[in-house]
Formats: structure tokens, sequence, C-alpha cells
């Protein structure tokens, strides 16, 4: 049987991190202990992703909902987000492009200001894109470019009947890159959860029954392989 390795390289893949709060609970643990694990996990499936030549990957960290869990929770995930991405990841080592997608002017000015930086340090890094979504949700992310194009009409530099889809795309936080290919959810979840939902109209969806802190590289080869075996017609035939 092939290795996922043998058909990875060049994937973009999208990666809905769901399952935290109820591995936490399995363990009479408080749900902060599933972010952290989660985390970690997130910091190693990145590291698997780049050794079998990912083109990109996408994690969803934080959605335009998520504010509405309570403020401990908020503040331990933001914790994280600082510990294991900005300050802790070697991305110069790993040679990725880090974009962040989202909107970032919610979140604390140190953390601005660091996303900022590590977006501008690993602009020219020609390895694997590493996009994290905070703050981020897929409906504001289609308004948004709404008014980005909106206003070039209103400037009179466009006018409505010439926008086209590339135009759309090139005003999503993943302007220039490829749509995913799939988008993985474990945890049993079927739901895009307003997860890519502009860049998501021709991915496959794979979900698996494994909650994200227990995910591992063997999970990803599973799903790897369960996408390689789906055929993709895009609308033909
Ligand atoms: C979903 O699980 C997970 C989140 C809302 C947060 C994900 C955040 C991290 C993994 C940590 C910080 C991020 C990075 C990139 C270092 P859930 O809490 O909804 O789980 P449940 O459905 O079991 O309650």
């Amino acid at each position: 049987m092939p290795h996922a390795e043998d058909f990875a390289k060049g994937l973009s893949i999208g990666i809905i991190m769901d399952g935290n709060g109820r591995w936490a609970k399995k363990r009479g643990l408080p749900r902060t202990a599933g972010h952290k694990k989660g985390a970690e996990v997130f910091q190693d499936i990145t590291r698997y992703c780049n050794a079998l030549g990912v083109a990109s990957v996408t994690f969803y960290a934080f959605s335009t909902e998520n504010w509405k869990r309570p403020e401990e929770e908020v503040s331990s995930i933001m914790r994280l987000f600082g510990d294991y991405l900005i300050k802790a990841f070697d991305y110069e080592k790993e040679n990725n492009r880090v974009v962040f997608l989202g909107d970032r002017t919610a979140l604390a000015p140190k953390y601005q200001k660091q996303m900022n930086e590590i977006e501008e340090r690993t602009r020219s890094n020609t390895g694997m894109v590493l996009n994290i979504a905070v703050n981020y949700g897929g409906r504001p992310e289609i308004v948004r470019a709404a008014q980005i194009l909106a206003q070039r009409v209103k400037d009179g530099a466009l006018q409505p009947q010439d926008i086209t889809e590339e135009m759309m795309s090139d005003c999503m936080y993943t302007r220039g890159q490829k749509d995913p290919d799939f988008i993985l959810r474990p945890s049993g979840e079927k739901r895009l959860s307003n997860f890519m939902l502009w860049q998501a109209a021709y991915s496959e969806l794979v979900e698996m029954d494994v909650l994200w802190p227990d995910f591992t590289r063997d999970d990803l080869d599973t799903a790897i392989e369960e996408f390689n075996h789906r055929s993709r017609r895009f609308g033909g035939i």
C-alpha cells in the first residue's frame, strides 16, 4: 500500500482543531488542559506536514464566535497562542511562510506586533505556508472582500459587472494561495463552523473520530489516504 508521503507533496490542507474540551472532561481536567495538549499537537502536526512536503496547512485556532466562551478560557487560549505559536516555534529552521488569517485588531497589541513581525520575517521563506486563523470567520472574510471591492467601485476604479471570482479570491486573507484540497475535522463533528467558506467550494471534507489532543501523525496519514481515495470532479463528470 502506498504511504501518505507518496501523495502528500503539494497538498493544501485545512484543519479544524476540535475536541480539546471533551478530551479534558474525559480526564477530569480543566478545559484549558485540553487546549494546552492541543497546542502541542498543533506543533507536532505542523512539523510533520513540513516533513511530508505539504504545500500549505491552515489551522483554525480561534473563531470570531469563540469570544463567547468564559473569559478565563479565552485568555488561556490567547496565552497558548503566544507561547506555542509566537515564542516557541522556529519558523526559520522550518522555512515556513506564516500568514495569520482573521481580524487581528481585536487581539492584544503585543500579539499584533509579534504577528506582524513573524509575517514580515518569514515572507520570503520558500517552504510550507502555515496559515493560522485567529479571530477568523469565513463570513466576515467574505464581507471584508465585498467592502474592499465596493470601495474600488466607489473610487471609480472598477465597474460592478467586472467583479470576478479571482478578484474576490485576491481579497481573501489567503490571497495567492491554492484552495484547500481537503478540510480535516477531528472529534466526529461534521460542520465547517464558518471555516474557509469561500475557499472550501470544492474541498473534500474528511472527518475523523479522534479528539484533537489525541491526534497523531498516523491519523494524518489516514486522513491523507482517505482524501486520496476520493474522486474529485469539480462539477464535471
Ligand atoms: C476547539 O475545541 C478548539 C479551540 C476553540 C481552540 C484551539 C486552540 C488551541 C489548540 C491552542 C492555541 C492555538 C495554537 C495555534 C497554538 P473545543 O474547545 O471546542 O472542544 P470541545 O468541542 O470538545 O468543547
